[in-house]
């Protein structure tokens, strides 16, 4: 079962491509490095006992892409995260983010729609629902009109590959992420924010570490238990196993349509001071923060209604806040140690 994960060294690939190396799966990597570097290839080794295969390979290159299908004609599924995920650089560069995220998608499906099957994981964003009316969030929710190019590159990834799977013999699974965090309990691996993070728990551990002077907490007048937004922060490794679970589904030739979508959360909502307290219980450190005016863009809530992915596709979150933010801390520690 040779199976292919695209962007394998980034923060959810890394720890995916461990997952998938536990239960014995023959994984092949891609990634440009634009936003990994080789050193994660070494953690997934010290962690999993195996260096899985590695090319480096942009996916806008569609020579690039037909060349590596051409010599690799054994994969059986593919778990594509290779794309660029920052919502405020996607406004800034949208052209960046469709080329990136959408060309890369065209030219993967047209070499597996070559293939007379093939099992193809996508990764989605809670972003598609905007602000959704009910919480928690059901799949079955709206899609609204996206708050930024990221967010329509995976509106409109989805799109793509309902309309390709119609008409083809690729199975898809769609995942719907919702805010992932944390790290790896063996601080092997973890998350890489280049530059200053845009993303809550990476800038609290930075904070922490004393690496940013404090954290801007982006509005307090939402209407939520205590003003600020709140959201469904889930566990890395829960995440990927998530996709271990979705793979294996289509491998296993259990789905029930051609294209299945799953939310993926823990089905809890955080609010940022309810995240800024528990990170200050786990570490018993104190966070400076101030509360500033409200983020372009943020959405008052989202978390996930997990029932789809516990009943039908039988995964459920079983890590924590807490323990995500412990991790996350220890990571910190573990990038700050010489
Ligand atoms: C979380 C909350 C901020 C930073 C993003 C993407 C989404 C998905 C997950 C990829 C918000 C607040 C943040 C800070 C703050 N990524 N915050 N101060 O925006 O929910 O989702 O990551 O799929 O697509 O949009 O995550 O971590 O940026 O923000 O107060 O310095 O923390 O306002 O309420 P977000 P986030």
């Amino acid at each position: 079962m040779k199976i292919l994960v695209t962007g394998g060294l980034g923060f959810i690939g890394s720890h995916t491509v461990v997952e998938l190396q536990a239960q014995g799966y023959d994984v092949i990597v891609l990634d440009n490095l634009s936003n990994a570097t080789l050193e994660v290839l070494d953690g997934i080794e010290k962690i999993s006992g195996k260096r899985p295969r590695f090319e480096k390979i942009d996916l806008r290159d569609r020579t690039a892409v037909q060349a590596f299908f051409n010599t690799h004609t054994d994969i059986e599924g593919v778990i594509h995260f290779a794309a660029s995920k920052a919502v405020g650089e996607s406004v800034e560069n949208p052209l960046l983010y469709y080329e990136n995220n959408l060309s890369t998608l065209i030219y993967l499906l047209q070499e597996l729609q070559k293939k007379p099957e093939a099992s193809f994981i996508f990764s989605s964003s809670c972003t598609v629902y905007g602000q959704a009316k009910e919480m928690p969030i059901m799949e079955s929710a709206p899609i609204q009109s996206a708050f930024s190019p990221y967010g329509n590159t995976k509106q409109i990834g989805e799109e793509i590959i309902s309309d390709v799977a119609r008409v083809s013999g690729i199975n898809a699974i769609v995942l719907r992420y919702f805010n992932p965090i944390g790290a790896h309990e063996s601080n092997l691996i973890g998350e890489l924010p280049i530059g200053v993070p845009q993303n809550l728990v990476p800038f609290i551990t930075q904070t922490a570490m004393g690496l940013r002077q404090q954290l801007s907490v982006f509005g307090d007048d939402y209407d939520t238990v205590d003003g600020t937004c709140v959201r469904d922060y889930i566990h890395v490794v829960d995440l990927a196993q998530a996709h271990v679970v979705a793979l294996k589904r289509l491998l296993d030739k259990k789905h029930l349509e051609k294209v299945e979508v799953f939310n993926i959360g823990t089905g809890k909502g955080s609010s940022v001071l309810e995240v800024i307290r528990a990170f200050e219980k786990v570490t018993a450190k104190k966070l400076p923060y101030q509360i500033v005016g409200r983020r372009e863009g943020d959405i008052t809530a989202a978390y996930a209604n997990t029932d789809k992915a516990n009943d039908v596709l039988g995964w459920k979150a079983t890590k924590t806040l807490e323990e995500a933010l412990l991790n996350a801390w220890n990571w910190e520690n573990k990038l700050r140690t010489p």
